[in-house]
């Protein structure tokens, strides 16, 4: 615990802990200082001189965001002396930046607006040297005018802290403006699109370019939300004006939020969102008014339910949607329509893994954030922070305060890039390589046995273990890097935490990863799974996962009658065609969503859907962590519930809606973990390994990605990745060129964008999307594949 410090602040008595600044104690104390350069969160450069304050015995004044507080010192922060200075500099700020106030979208929340009229400052005390620097267009989502730039640096700061480290000083002198290297645009030097850097600029020198004209500060309304566009829940204030989102910014100064929960939300605006609904006529979707649809939805799925009994009617329900809207959904199919189906993604997203997370972890033994930053040593498997995004400042933190950083992954990325070391398997050895990690740790007795004996009572630990000795499985790994990575994780005196992805590419990854926790007493506290999926919790809470042949996917399936609600399976499950033929082939399909999806469009009856920022409610990430938030915007459509609850009523079964998180939490059912990993066997037919890989500036729903615009920064959104080396190989380098990809069963013409953080004979397709669902089957993570060029010019097509 830090030792308090007391001192007075124009003539307040403050307490505060030892090391802290006196700004920081002033502001506490709720005593202002002007300060320009000065961000919390941030480390303070003294670059603006703003916060200068008098203290006794000091001969000059001193700048007040670099002076930590010493017990009986006596501080005056708002002297004539100090005015004096202080509109001297912001004159000479003035003297340089146009008076745009009137028009600029920063009025009324710009810094330098605010202490220029506070200060009484003249823009003409000293002469004008206008910049000549021309406001930067070219990015999708940021708009930058180094002419309103006050040079405070809080940019260049916060994108190294949490962005791509893009930003920096450039030429000298009265020419020195904040910039990229060589000038590039935002997309060219490598951004992350995090948005940082616009939340802490003081003017508008940085803008987010979908603000524009869209409202000014006093117009718009805060409000408190979550991220729905990951598993994480980033907490997040939505700015509104009128019922439309016009901004976001973190939850707090010194927050983070990636280019998903800063930019990711104008879908909800679309002008092709549903707003109605929709029924089939002449084999045509055509508008239809609510009670129609309603009626025709209820009358076709009673009498299906009544004609044919238990197991005709089921139900698929998305990650996107409330715990408390897909406890109501299971509910409504389960009791009210003897439905035995109810399904989503998380059967194809990491559903073993989850079983043993919820089985081991509980609700509350996952690591938090917190430990990731302050972890010493930390493991992170495969691409968890492409899948979760708001991970990776965590991780900069760790390795900031010297923390071992271990990426077990093929892909040279920016976690690898930054690893101590990497162990770069090859894919599909991720669980083998872990096993290796785990015997060694128990060959030189690091290992917890006692502890592995508690929490794996069943699952055959040293059955597992004999079975990686003996089978040697050829990761690709060096023998030294492995001892080096088991010896940093076998120290019991190590803060250590294990990061993985439960809807990763390699899920079974997770079992051996949970595994190597318990061995090392890491178990509850050292492990964070991750996903790109928002709600699996809740999902695996309301058990809405299939059991049994009874689904779209079963042989023997009775299933007649179909109620999708908030996904998509024809792209975002596997084998595509397949899915695409049995509900194409249904006797009835009932599709509720928010654009006309390739499923929608096979429907009878197509209905609006709402989102959980419309109508509040909560989600529940694979962590555990319950995120529970109020309605920001209003409802587009009747909110999804109410549409349950008239369907229950027609139907004339009771509805239930459950509107809180806890009660939520109903069927949980734990799995057992999945058979072990079975390495890809070479295969000279099929030679391309295809993976699926995830992106952060992608929703795992691609459409909604699509209407957000975030596909404009994501290079590889429906393309196929390839290794410039192979690409080159084949042809279609650099510029890419188009390829048919082959498994035995389906084949995809797709362009090809060249990776260089891929290595040679592998290829990659996004996660859940259409293209990689064309060619992988039911938990197919790595599948063999032939590619070969394709003369035909426009490629992408199943
Ligand atoms: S958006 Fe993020 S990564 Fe890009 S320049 Fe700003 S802070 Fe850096
Ligand atoms: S762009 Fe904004 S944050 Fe960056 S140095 Fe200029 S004024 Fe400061
Ligand atoms: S990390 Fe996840 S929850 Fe956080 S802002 Fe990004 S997408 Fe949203
Ligand atoms: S805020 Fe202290 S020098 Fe700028």
């Amino acid at each position: 615990m830090k030792r308090q410090v007391t001192l007075v602040i124009d003539d307040r008595e403050v307490a505060v802990p030892e090391n802290t600044t006196v700004l920081e104690a002033a502001e506490r104390a709720g005593i202002h200082i002007p300060h320009l350069c000065h961000c919390p969160g941030l480390e303070s450069t003294g670059a603006c001189r703003l916060c200068l304050v008098e203290i006794e015995g000091s001969t000059r004044p001193v700048v007040s965001c670099r002076c930590t507080v010493r017990p009986g010192m006596q501080v005056r922060t708002q002297t004539e002396a100090l005015r004096a200075i202080r509109r001297f500099v912001v004159e000479l700020l003035l003297s340089r930046h146009p008076g745009d106030c009137l028009t600029c979208e920063k009025s009324g929340e710009c810094l330098l607006q605010r202490y220029a009229y506070e200060l009484g400052a003249n823009r003409e005390t000293f002469p004008r040297r206008d910049h000549d620097h021309a406001a930067e267009n070219d990015d999708p989502f940021i708009v930058r005018d180094p002419s309103l730039c006050i040079l405070c640096g809080r940019c260049v700061r916060v994108c190294q802290k949490y962005g791509a480290g893009v930003l920096d000083y450039a030429r000298r002198g009265l020419e020195t403006v904040v910039g990229t290297p060589f000038g590039k645009p935002l997309a060219a030097a490598g951004c992350d699109f995090c948005g940082s850097c616009v939340e802490t600029c003081p003017t508008g020198a940085l803008l987010e370019r979908p603000r524009r004209g869209q409202g000014r500060v006093w117009e718009l309304e805060e409000k408190a939300g979550v991220c729905t566009h990951c598993g994480l829940g980033c907490r997040v204030y939505l700015d509104t004006k009128k019922g439309r989102i016009v901004r976001t910014r973190a939850s707090a100064m010194g927050g983070y939020l990636c280019a998903r929960g800063r930019f990711g939300w104008s879908y909800l605006h679309s002008p092709e969102r549903l707003t109605r609904p929709l029924v089939r006529k002449d084999d045509r979707l055509v508008p239809a008014g609510w009670d129609e649809a309603l009626a025709l939805t209820a009358g076709r799925l009673g009498e299906i339910a009544r004609t044919y009994g238990r197991g005709a009617v089921g139900g698929i329900v998305g990650a996107m949607v409330s715990s408390e809207v897909v406890a109501s959904f299971c509910r409504f199919i389960r009791d009210g329509l003897q439905g035995d189906y109810v399904d989503s993604i998380l059967q194809f997203a990491g559903l073993p893994v989850l079983g043993e997370v919820v089985r081991l972890l509980g609700s509350d033994g996952c690591a938090t954030l917190e430990d990731i930053a302050e972890a010493g040593v930390l493991l992170v498997i495969g691409d968890v922070v492409d899948r979760v995004p708001g991970l990776w400042p965590r991780i900069k933190e760790a390795l900031r305060r010297g923390a071992t950083l271990i990426v077990l992954d093929f892909r040279q990325n920016r976690v690898a890039r930054a690893a101590n070391i990497w162990l770069r398997c090859r894919p599909g050895t991720e669980a083998a390589l872990l096993g290796q990690i785990l015997a060694w740790i128990v060959r030189e007795s690091r290992c917890n046995r006692q502890a592995l004996a508690c929490t794996f009572p069943d699952a055959g630990f040293e059955q597992v273990l004999r079975a990686v000795e003996a089978e040697r499985v050829d990761t690709g790994v060096r023998e030294d890097a492995i001892r080096e990575a088991a010896a940093a994780l076998g120290d019991p005196l190590a803060k250590a935490v294990i990061v993985f992805a439960v809807d990763g590419a390699a899920p079974e990854a997770g079992q051996a990863a949970l595994y190597l926790a318990s061995a090392t007493g890491r178990v509850p506290g050292g492990v964070f799974p991750g996903a790109i999926v928002p709600n699996l919790r809740g999902l695996f809470q309301a058990g809405a996962f299939a059991a049994g042949d009874n689904g779209i996917y079963g042989n023997e399936s009775t299933l007649r009658a179909l109620y999708v609600l908030g996904e998509d399976p024809v792209t975002t499950f596997p084998h595509t065609e397949r899915v695409r033929a049995r509900l194409a082939g249904l006797d009835f399909l009932v599709v509720q969503d928010l654009f006309l999806t390739p499923t929608a469009a096979l429907a009878d009856v197509v209905l609006p859907a709402t989102v959980p920022v419309e109508t509040g409610g909560s989600i529940v990430g694979a962590d555990g962590t319950i995120r529970e938030f109020e309605p920001a915007v209003p409802p587009s459509a009747i909110p999804t519930a109410e549409v349950l609850a008239r369907l229950a009523g027609r139907l004339g079964v009771a509805a239930r809606n459950t509107t809180c998180a806890r009660c939520a939490v109903g069927r949980s059912q734990g799995r057992q973990p999945a058979a072990a990993q079975a390495p890809v066997a070479e295969n000279t037919v099929y030679p391309f390994l295809l993976v699926p890989s995830a992106s952060p500036y992608r929703i795992y729903r691609d459409i909604l990605s699509e209407k957000a615009g975030l596909h404009v920064v994501d290079p590889y959104l429906g393309h196929l990745r390839m290794a410039p080396g192979d690409a080159a190989a084949l042809g279609v380098a650099p510029a890419g060129g188009t390829v048919t990809v082959r498994t035995p069963s389906a084949e995809l013409q797709v362009r090809v964008v060249p990776d260089d953080t891929l290595p040679a004979g592998v290829v990659s397709l996004p996660a859940f999307s259409r293209q990689y669902n064309t060619l992988a089957g039911p938990g197919q993570t790595a599948v063999p594949v032939a590619v070969t060029v394709d003369t035909r010019e426009g490629g992408d097509s199943a």
